[in-house]
């Protein structure tokens, strides 16, 4: 792992950008925990909620790796699904994903349905 920083920007549901910079092997949830962005990770990367549940806004959702199974059944269950929401904890800052786009949905469905 090298210590290169990548970008993502993160739409927030009011609309507003934030673009942060993290190390290789960063997952999306993470990346923005450490910067204060509002996405939820109930399950802590654990692929047991679709409180992280992202929309790839640019191209590179085709460039990313496609979700496995247990990534897609909780999609299923993602309030807002689009063609392009993946989960923010399974997307990795690297190479392919510098400079991705995602917003983070006004809303979350997650198990106490608040
Ligand atoms: S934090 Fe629960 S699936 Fe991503």
């Amino acid at each position: 792992m090298s210590d290169k920083l990548y970008s993502a920007t993160f739409i927030l549901p009011d609309g507003t950008k934030k673009t942060v910079q993290g190390k290789e092997g960063t997952s999306l949830l993470f990346l923005a925990h450490d910067n204060n962005i509002p996405l939820e990770g109930a399950c802590e990367a654990s692929l047991a909620c679709s409180t992280c549940h992202v929309i790839v806004k640019n191209d590179f959702f085709d460039k990313l790796p496609e979700a496995i199974d247990a990534e897609e059944d909780m999609l299923d269950y993602a309030f807002g699904l689009t063609p392009t929401s993946r989960l923010g904890c399974q997307l990795i800052l690297n190479e392919d994903t510098d400079g991705i786009v995602v917003e983070i949905p006004s809303q979350t469905r997650n198990m106490s349905n608040k």
